[in-house]
């Protein structure tokens, strides 16, 4: 099989070629800045308007309730600091969950030493937050709770419309903010139905570029800006906008809603497919989260075999899986989600993520467990001999 095999659509995913088109003609041809007063400023700024006005229409929202952001993570930052700073005043206390993506759990350590108070919220064994361990945890000092929708490493699906109706039946001036970023473009993202005031994106995991994404953030939500300088954005986002990029993210968008349902059962049956594979073939493999969990992420811990060591081999036949979210590959801790949902260090080190798009096929994935499963009894073979 000479072409690739992608499997780390979690980490990012390529940018497709429609998309690729509309921002060569976006760099090209509308290159001017919206905020210009000339022909190339309007047309970028109809670009701008369009892109805006395609994206609202997807979540049902108001086109001046989204915020270009360059991505999830300023979408997070943006949110959580934004809002708590904003909200001082009203309280000093946060909720979220042990198993947030980086973004929203080290913004709530910067604002712990600007003298808040956060609760981080337990999952069980599939790393899942129990909606009845929230209301013990409000208090009248609640300011904001950030949930995410569906977690990057192992494809657990929170309640978030359940969490949503908890919060603003206890005090409907929390802010709530949810992280849509894997969850966009793949499941139904609904902020009006879930009472999300706040809900993160990010273009580059549905085949749009990096470097561009959005925060919507409902009317009359108040946050206080991270950055300074202009008023794009209605100020809460300064800067010169991306233009291609959230051109190339209303493209992608476009492209993941159509015919969304059946790209979904496609993926998830590639995710049973290979699930089944290795749990009924490899020794002792488990499923870490819930099955089936989000159609497109799929977790498993082949015991006493580092996922490092199974990585590079299948990376040499031209396949590629990852041991964890791209955030924590380059790191020596052990992954937070895991460790959160109560497995070990050597569990954890021995845990492989492979994830899903609508491009993979069953071909792919047969290939890809054939060479896994060679690796796997190769470096078992080799350890017993060493013993
Ligand atoms: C759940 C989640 N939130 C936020 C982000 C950050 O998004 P970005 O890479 O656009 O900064 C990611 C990216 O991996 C993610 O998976």
């Amino acid at each position: 099989m000479a072409r690739d095999i992608y499997l780390d659509n979690s980490a990012t995913t390529p940018v497709s070629p429609a998309v690729a088109a509309v921002m060569a003609r976006a760099l090209t041809e509308n290159y001017g800045n919206p905020s210009s007063l000339h022909a190339r400023g309007t047309e970028a700024e109809k670009m701008l308007a369009d892109a805006r006005r395609a994206l609202a229409s997807r979540l049902e929202v108001k086109e001046n309730e989204l915020v270009f952001t360059s991505g999830g993570t300023e979408a997070n930052n943006l949110a959580v600091i934004g809002g708590a700073r904003r909200n001082r005043r009203r309280g000093r206390h946060l909720i979220t969950s042990r198993v947030e993506h980086p973004s929203v759990l080290y913004a709530c350590r910067r604002l712990e030493q600007e003298g808040f108070r956060v609760t981080y919220l337990d999952v069980d064994t599939t790393g899942r937050i129990d909606p009845a361990a929230l209301p013990p945890a409000l208090s009248g000092d609640t300011i904001l709770v950030s949930i995410m929708h569906v977690n990057n490493e192992v494809g657990t699906i929170q309640p978030v419309e359940e969490i949503g109706r908890l919060v603003k039946a206890f005090r409907p001036d929390i802010i709530y903010h949810v992280d849509a970023v894997q969850s966009f473009g793949k499941l139904d993202v609904l902020p009006a139905r879930w009472q999300a005031d706040l809900v993160s994106f990010s273009a580059h995991k549905i085949h749009g570029p990096k470097g561009a994404g959005a925060l919507y953030c409902r009317d009359g939500t108040a946050l206080e800006p991270l950055l300074h300088g202009g008023d794009q954005e209605r100020g809460l986002r300064p800067g010169t906008e991306n233009t291609a990029g959230i051109a190339g993210f209303a493209e992608a968008a476009r492209q993941a809603f159509a015919g969304r349902e059946e790209k979904m059962r496609h993926m998830a049956s590639l995710k049973q497919r290979l699930a089944d594979g290795i749990l009924n073939t490899i020794g002792g493999s488990v499923q870490n989260g819930p099955a089936p969990g989000a159609p497109h992420i799929l977790s498993i811990t082949i015991p006493g075999v580092r996922g490092e060591v199974l990585v590079h081999a299948l990376a040499g036949e031209g396949i590629f899986i990852s041991t964890g979210s791209a955030c924590h590959s380059r790191r020596a801790d052990p992954s937070h989600v895991l460790l959160a949902m109560g497995r070990t260090a050597g569990e954890i080190a021995a845990t492989l993520r492979f994830s899903f798009s609508v491009y993979n096929t069953e071909a792919e994935i047969d290939f890809t467990l054939e060479k896994l499963r060679r690796a796997v009894s190769d470096f078992r073979l080799l350890a017993g001999r060493k013993k």
